[in-house]
C-alpha cells in the first residue's frame, strides 16, 4: 500500500453526493439548463444521467465509483494487476507490479508498470480479439473526405494487412527498437502502420500529416528512422495536400544534417493524386501498393517487455525545440484500455467516432489503441467537419449509427456559430455518449453539445489528459454521477491529483492552483528521448515530489475538478499545443524581424489565438506586406495547415 495518503479532498464529497436523495433517475435538466447562462453560479449547476443509462453503465453509482477508486490508490498493484491479466501475456511481469521515484530530491525519476512481462500490444488489440470470435467484427469503418467514398474493414482483414506491412518492414531491415516515422493522413492505412510497428517491436514516430517539411525533419533527425511512411497527397475539404513532396524536402533537410533515411514507403492515395505525377527518387522511395500484397498475412509476434518502448510522440514545449514524449508498452496497454472502457462506458455493441487524428495523442489512444484493445469498431474520417458542409458530422454518425461521439470545445464552438438547423436536420438518435478533449469546454458550448447535439440525453465526458498521460486523468464517467457543464469532474482510478500553491503546498477544499499528481499510473510516460534531464527538469523540478501538468486547476465546494488552462509557455490553438519560443524563434528567423514576444489571446471559437509583438529591424517601415511574410515564416516552420491566417489577422501585429 502507498504511504502518505490522505483521504483527498474530492472522496468525501464523491461520498456524500452518494446520499444525494433524488435526481439520478431522470434526465433533469434543472433550472440551470433553462436558464442557460443565466445561472448564478456555475458550481451548482448539475445535470444528471438518465437512469436506463445509469443502471446499465459499468459504474452505475458514487458508491461503485468510490470502492473501486479507493483500492485503486490503496492497493494500486492489487488493482492494476487483475486489470492487465485480461491482457495476453506471453510471460507473466515479475514479483512487484510497478515501481516509481516520483522525487527528484530522492534520485532519478523512474516509473515501472508490470517490469518483467512479456507482451504484444497489436497481438492485444488483434490475434486476442479475433481468438475471443471478433474476426468477422467491423474493426475500422473508413469515410473518406468525399461523401460516397467509403470502405471497411473486419478484425480478420485488419490483422492481415498489418501482418502484410509487418513482414515488409522485417525485410527492409526493421528490427526492435528501430524508430519508423510515419507521416499520413487518416486513411486506414495509419492505424495499420502503427500496428505492424507494434507487432515487430519497432517504435512508431507518428508526425501529423499537417506539419510542414522543417518540422518533420526537426523529427527525424531527433529519431532517425529506418523507414518512413507517407502517402503523395491526401484531399482535405476542397484543398490538395501534397504530402510526398514535404517529406522529400524533409528528407533532403534531414540528410543534409547527416541523417539518411534508407526507405520512404509511400501509400498511392489514388483519390488525390495519381502515381505518375508523384515526384519519385528511384532507390530510396517504395510505392506501398507494389511491395504490401506480395507478403504474408501472417507474421510472428516480437514479443517485447512491458518496459520496451511503443512509441515516440512530439509535443510542444516551452522552448523551441520538440520533446519525444516517450510511451512503453504494458502500462500503456492497460491504461488506455481501461480509460477507454470506463470514461466512454464501452459496450460491444457500440460504434466509436473519434473526430481526433492519430498525428496527435488522442488519435493514439482513442483511435487506434484504446478502441482496439476492447475489440471496438472505430470510425477513421479522412475529412474536415465542414466539408461539403457543416453537417458532415451528423451525417457520418447517421450513417454508421455511431454511438459514442469524442471530440474537441473548438469543433463544437465553431458548428455552434452555424446554427441549430445543420444539426437538427439529422436524427443522431444513435448517440448515447459524448466527448470532450483538448482544452476546458465553455459551460456555454458544453450546453449547446448537451442540448442540441446529444438532444439532452447524453452525459459529456469531459476527459482532461495530456500528451504525457497517455490516457485519462481526469474524467466524468457516465452515469456514475451528475455532471456540470464545464467540469472534467473526478479523477480516474489510480490517478491521484493536488492543487498545490506556487511553493508546492499541497491545498486542500475548495481552492485554486497547479494541477498535480502525486504518484505514478501506468499509462504515465517514462521519459523524454533522448534528454532525461529536461523530463526531470520540465515535469518534476517545480514541485518536487510531484508530476507538475503545466495546467491550472480549481476545485469547487463538492470536490469536481475545474481546468483553467495552461500556466506555462504553451498557447492551446484548437486544442493544439504551441509553445511560445517557437513561435518567437521562427519570428525572429525572418531577416526584418529583430525581437518577437509571443502571447496567447481569448479567441471565440479556438480557445486562444497567437498574438505576437515584434520589433523590426531599424528603418524597415511596418506594412501589411510585412506583417503577411511573418506570418508566411511561422506558418512555413511549424504546421502547413489548420494554423491559419486567421488567427492572426484578428490583431494587428504592432511594433
Ligand atoms: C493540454 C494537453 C490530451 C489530448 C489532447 C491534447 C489541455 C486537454 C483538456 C480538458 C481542459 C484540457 C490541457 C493539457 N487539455 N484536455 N478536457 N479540459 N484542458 O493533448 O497536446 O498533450 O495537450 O491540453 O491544457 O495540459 P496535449
Amino acid at each position: 500500500p502507498r504511504k502518505n495518503l490522505t483521504t483527498s479532498n474530492h472522496l468525501r464529497h464523491v461520498e456524500s453526493m452518494a446520499h444525494l436523495p433524488s435526481g439520478a433517475g431522470r434526465i433533469t435538466r434543472l433550472n440551470a439548463l433553462i436558464l442557460g447562462d443565466a445561472l448564478a453560479s456555475e458550481e451548482d449547476d448539475l445535470v444528471f444521467p438518465s437512469e436506463v443509462l445509469s443502471t446499465q453503465a459499468h459504474v452505475s453509482s458514487p458508491q461503485k465509483y468510490l470502492e473501486m477508486y479507493q483500492r485503486s490508490v490503496h492497493d494500486p498493484s492489487g488493482f492494476w494487476s487483475d486489470i492487465a491479466s485480461e491482457f495476453y501475456w506471453r510471460e507473466k511481469w515479475g514479483q512487484q507490479v510497478y515501481h516509481e521515484n516520483f522525487d527528484v530530491r530522492k534520485g532519478k525519476i523512474k516509473i515501472e508498470w508490470f517490469k518483467g512481462g512479456m507482451t504484444n500490444i497489436c497481438y492485444n488489440c488483434l490475434d486476442r480479439n479475433i481468438e475471443s470470435g471478433k474476426g468477422d467484427k467491423t474493426a475500422i469503418y473508413w469515410e473518406g473526405n468525399e461523401p460516397g467514398l467509403d470502405s471497411s474493414m473486419t478484425y480478420n482483414q485488419l490483422l492481415a494487412r498489418v501482418c502484410q506491412l509487418a513482414n515488409y518492414l522485417k525485410d527492409v531491415g526493421v528490427h526492435k527498437g528501430d524508430a519508423v516515422v510515419i507521416y499520413l493522413p487518416m486513411l486506414m492505412e495509419l492505424p495499420i502502420a502503427m500496428l505492424a510497428c507494434a507487432r515487430i517491436g519497432a517504435i512508431h514516430s507518428v508526425v501529423f500529416a499537417g506539419f510542414s517539411a522543417e518540422s518533420l525533419a526537426q523529427r527525424i533527425i531527433d529519431c532517425r528512422p529506418k523507414v518512413v511512411i507517407t502517402c503523395n497527397a491526401v484531399r482535405r475539404g476542397s484543398k490538395i495536400i501534397y504530402l510526398k513532396e514535404i517529406v522529400d524536402s524533409a528528407l533532403l533537410e534531414s540528410a543534409q544534417k547527416g541523417i539518411v533515411t534508407d526507405v520512404c514507403l509511400t501509400y498511392e492515395n489514388e483519390s488525390a493524386m495519381k502515381k505518375e505525377m508523384t515526384k519519385w527518387t528511384k532507390g530510396r522511395d517504395i510505392w506501398w501498393q507494389d511491395v504490401i500484397l506480395k507478403y504474408p498475412v501472417t507474421c510472428d509476434v516480437e514479443w517485447v517487455d512491458a518496459e520496451d518502448p511503443l512509441f515516440l510522440l512530439y509535443t510542444s514545449g516551452s522552448t523551441g525545440k520538440p520533446k519525444g514524449v516517450l510511451h512503453t508498452t504494458g502500462g500503456y496497454m492497460v491504461y488506455t484500455a481501461t480509460t477507454f472502457k470506463y470514461a466512454f462506458d464501452y459496450k460491444p455493441t457500440d460504434i466509436y467516432w473519434c473526430t481526433a487524428d492519430c498525428g496527435w495523442i488522442t488519435g493514439h489512444s482513442y483511435v487506434t489503441y484504446g478502441p482496439l484493445l476492447n475489440g471496438a469498431t472505430v470510425v477513421v474520417f479522412e475529412g474536415a467537419p465542414n466539408y461539403p458542409d457543416v453537417g458532415r458530422c451528423w451525417d457520418i454518425v447517421d450513417k454508421y449509427k455511431v454511438s459514442i461521439f469524442y471530440t474537441a470545445p473548438t469543433l463544437v464552438r465553431s458548428l455552434m456559430r452555424e446554427g441549430d438547423e445543420h444539426v437538427s436536420r439529422y436524427s443522431r438518435k444513435s448517440l448515447r455518449v459524448l466527448g470532450s478533449v483538448g482544452e476546458p469546454i465553455n459551460p456555454s458550448a458544453w450546453r449547446w453539445f448537451f442540448n442540441v447535439i446529444g438532444d439532452a440525453r447524453c452525459p459529456i465526458s469531459d476527459t482532461w489528459w495530456q500528451t504525457e498521460t497517455g490516457g485519462f486523468m481526469i474524467t466524468p464517467l457516465p452515469g456514475a454521477w451528475p455532471q456540470k457543464p464545464g467540469s472534467a469532474t473526478f479523477p480516474f482510478f489510480g490517478v491521484q491529483p493536488v492543487i498545490v500553491d506556487e511553493k508546492g503546498v499541497e491545498i486542500e477544499g475548495e481552492c485554486s492552483g497547479y494541477l498535480c499528481v502525486k504518484s505514478s499510473w501506468p499509462g504515465a510516460f517514462r521519459t523524454l528521448h533522448g534528454d532525461h534531464e529536461r523530463y526531470e527538469t520540465t515535469y518534476f523540478s517545480a514541485f518536487p515530489g510531484y508530476y507538475f501538468s503545466g495546467d491550472g486547476c480549481s476545485r469547487d465546494k463538492d470536490g469536481y475538478y475545474w481546468l483553467t488552462g495552461r500556466v506555462d509557455d504553451v498557447i492551446n490553438v484548437s486544442g493544439h499545443r504551441i509553445g511560445t519560443a517557437e513561435v518567437e524563434s521562427a519570428l525572429v528567423s525572418h531577416p526584418q524581424c529583430a525581437e518577437a514576444a509571443v502571447v496567447g489571446v481569448e479567441h471565440e471559437v479556438k480557445g486562444q489565438g497567437i498574438y505576437a509583438f515584434v520589433t523590426i529591424v531599424e528603418g524597415v517601415p511596418y506594412s501589411d506586406d510585412l506583417r503577411k511574410s511573418l506570418v508566411m515564416v511561422v506558418r512555413n516552420q511549424r504546421l502547413t495547415r489548420y494554423i491559419g491566417h486567421q488567427v492572426f489577422q484578428r490583431r494587428e501585429v504592432g511594433k
